[in-house]
């Protein structure tokens, strides 16, 4: 059967290398070019190049698109709420879809007591509101963070965002009274470091030697004083920061430790959300009811969208107009996400991203048997990650191999994206609709860019 890669330049090909051109002279080089390719179309998980290449897309527009580009309820979902009308300002005029999403977001989001959402335009916005309930409902001031976490480019976000190249270099000065402790990143972490790789990390796996109470006292002891904290914001698996899930007993001891100091949990479920970890929500994994949960990326399929849903005694804490905005919630990012919703339930979604996931880390698994250069391989669900080291004994990131890699892959016809703290970890985000004949072609092209370079 002929695969759905097709190649007919080089990538990218000249109308794409001309479109990059201009871009050059228009916009600031700070906005990265992660691939060289200008798009002209997208469906499913399929992206065509302006040369006419097709190409896989295993980045999903950075973990956007999980029911795929272009799902066909999403389309015909904003078309006929466009044939209505497109803006009037939630503050001013009430419209359902919005209403009516506050009301899906808090019966599917964990934990049955009462909640309240609202919604804004991204994910970084989601998260200085989530910080600002946060703060107007406990009376205090401190937030907690954590290593290698990133939670948005906006300048209370950004203080939150731990990786300093490129986020923070020359931004600051940052928001106060944000604290930062260590992430429980097991395969850089001292004993369970010494997993043999293809053993990834897993909830419930490998102990974790941060997860005690002792452990957790001590941290506070040096960095804040818990009685003045308003809120711990946690990525259960870290997206940019690698894709590192958090061991189960640690978030159990820190959601324990939270609640016995009256701290609220957010979780951050920006990148986690909607499918991604083979459940609708990573939490689900862990048990674990946050306070307040936000999410964004592929709650509207591709339109900008993000919420904030929790708690309804901590979310109605802020006064009549403390919360809000101009574009929060418009009608065709709400129309567009309950077309998304209705999809995650009818097409299995989250269980389609528990299989693929085990199609993915198979074959990584396999990879790493073979090749010394993949020092783990991990990850929850569909969002599963490798990553590449100098040697396993050292564990020295290989940041130049994993840059051959993508450019290898996308020459065969695949997009592929790095993260991480060390910018070594090669990452999946394909649309949790991919076929899995297509997930496995796009597989073998990366195997043959890996075999062409090392
Ligand atoms: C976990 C997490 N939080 C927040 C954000 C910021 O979202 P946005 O880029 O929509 O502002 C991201 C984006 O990658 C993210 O992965």
């Amino acid at each position: 059967m002929p695969g759905v890669i097709q190649l007919r330049t080089e990538v990218p090909g000249p109308k794409s290398r001309a479109l990059l051109a201009r871009r050059g002279q228009a916009v600031p080089r700070g906005v990265p070019a992660v691939t060289p390719i200008a798009v002209v179309h997208a469906e499913g998980a399929v992206v065509t190049d302006a040369d006419g290449n097709r190409l896989i897309d295993f980045g999903g527009g950075i973990g956007v698109v999980n029911t795929g580009h272009r799902h066909p309820s999403v389309v015909a979902a904003v078309k006929d709420q466009l044939d209505r009308f497109g803006h009037v300002c939630f503050p001013v005029s009430t419209y359902e879809p919005y209403v009516e999403l506050a009301e899906r977001l808090n019966r599917i989001t964990p934990g049955d007591h009462p909640k309240r959402t609202f919604l804004l335009n991204s994910g970084a916005e989601a998260v200085e509101n989530a910080i600002k309930v946060a703060r107007s409902f406990t009376g205090r001031q401190a937030v907690v963070c954590f290593e290698h976490g990133f939670h948005g480019r906006t300048n209370l976000t950004l203080a939150l965002t731990s990786k300093v190249m490129p986020y923070k270099k020359g931004f600051g000065p940052f928001a106060p009274e944000v604290y930062r402790i260590p992430f429980p990143y097991c395969y850089r972490c001292g004993e369970a470091g010494k997993r043999v790789s293809g053993e990834g990390t897993q909830v419930g796996g490998a102990p974790c030697c941060m997860a005690s109470r002792e452990r957790l006292e001590q941290i506070f002891a040096t960095t804040v004083d818990p009685t003045s904290v308003a809120a711990v914001i946690m990525e259960l698996e870290l997206g940019e920061g690698g894709f590192v899930p958090a061991p189960k007993e640690y978030v159990d001891e820190l959601a324990r430790f939270a609640r016995d100091h009256g701290i609220l949990f957010i979780a951050d479920e920006i990148q986690t959300g909607f499918g991604r970890t083979g459940k609708l929500f990573a939490c689900e994994h862990y048990g674990l009811v946050p306070d307040i949960i936000t999410t964004a990326k592929s709650l509207a399929g591709g339109l900008p969208l993000a919420a904030v849903t929790g708690r309804a005694d901590v979310l109605d804490a802020p006064q009549v107009g403390g919360l809000g905005g101009t574009y929060g919630g418009n009608p065709l990012a709400c129309a567009a996400a309950l077309a998304v919703l209705d999809a995650m339930e009818a097409e299995r979604i989250p269980e389609r991203a528990a299989r693929m996931g085990e199609q993915i880390r198979r074959r990584f698994c396999q990879w790493a048997a073979r090749h010394a250069c993949i020092g783990d391989v991990r990850g929850l669900g569909a969002m599963v990650a490798m990553e590449l080291v100098v040697d396993r004994a050292t564990k020295a990131p290989d940041k130049a191999l994993t840059a051959r890699l993508l450019a290898a892959a996308l020459d065969r016809g695949v997009i592929l994206l790095s993260s991480g703290t060390y910018g070594n970890t090669v990452r999946v985000l394909a649309p949790l609709t991919t076929p899995e004949a297509v997930i496995d072609e796009g597989l073998e092209a990366i195997e043959q860019a890996l075999e062409a370079i090392v």
